[in-house]
């Protein structure tokens, strides 16, 4: 990746606000909106509908970020709308066969990432370096916006860069998730994460000005 981007948390967005925020997402070229798919069993927490998807992409050329936090991903992937300018994330604990989950993903033509929870070893790697395009390391239990980052999560991103290098993949995609403050955005830049989601702890930290906390979250990652 030639830049760092941001990929902003429609979660945290105001729904009550959603047109003008996405109208300041655009302003700022903004280049992924963050979808939380969640079901109440893989994570406690429900999110947005097949409708909502198909609505939200009538109002916005910006391409999509699924991140699929569902206990069976194979029986929602044909329910969303992917396109081949989005990126999907599948968590590596939800399927019992990645691998193919990671596929069916692919039949879309988007960029197909590995979702990674904060306890799962990043051994898991060493095999799906070779099926994706890029990782998304949770730095919360996922679920929820307004979290802190996990322990040790920080060292954890070094270790991805590491792996990342051994692999020589420099053109993978690192998205980093949960709690990415502008001080811990900085701070995994230098880890080499080059996809930031954006949420309460940043762009929506103050909802009545995204567009200044846009500005200071594009300086906070710019190389
Ligand atoms: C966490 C979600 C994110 C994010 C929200 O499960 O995937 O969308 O954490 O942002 P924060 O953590 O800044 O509120
Ligand atoms: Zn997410």
């Amino acid at each position: 990746m030639n830049k760092n981007k941001i990929s902003v948390s429609l979660m945290c967005a105001d729904p009550f606000n959603l047109s003008s925020n996405i109208r300041s997402f655009e302003a700022h070229k903004i280049d992924y909106i963050h979808l939380d798919i969640m079901d109440g069993k893989f994570v406690p927490n429900l999110g947005i509908g097949s409708d909502y998807i198909k609505a939200l992409r009538k109002h916005t050329t910006i391409p999509f970020d699924y991140h699929i936090m569902v206990k069976d991903p194979d029986s929602v992937i044909d329910l969303l709308d992917i396109k081949p300018t989005d990126i999907v994330s599948v968590h590596y604990e939800s399927s019992f066969q990645i691998q193919r989950t990671l596929e069916n993903v692919r039949k879309y033509g988007s960029k197909v990432m590995i979702a990674i929870n904060p306890a799962t070893p990043l051994c898991v790697l060493e095999e799906l370096i070779y099926y994706i395009d890029g990782i998304n390391l949770l730095m919360v239990n996922p679920g929820f916006a307004g979290q802190k980052m996990v322990d040790n999560c920080l060292k954890k991103a070094d270790k991805v860069a590491r792996c990342i290098r051994k692999f020589k993949r420099t053109d993978i995609i690192f998205e980093v998730d949960g709690n990415i403050s502008f001080e811990n955005a900085e701070r995994l830049k230098k880890f080499g994460a080059n996809l930031f989601v954006a949420g309460s702890s940043s762009v929506f930290s103050n909802p009545k000005d995204i567009d200044t906390s846009i500005l200071k979250l594009q300086k906070a990652i710019s190389i």
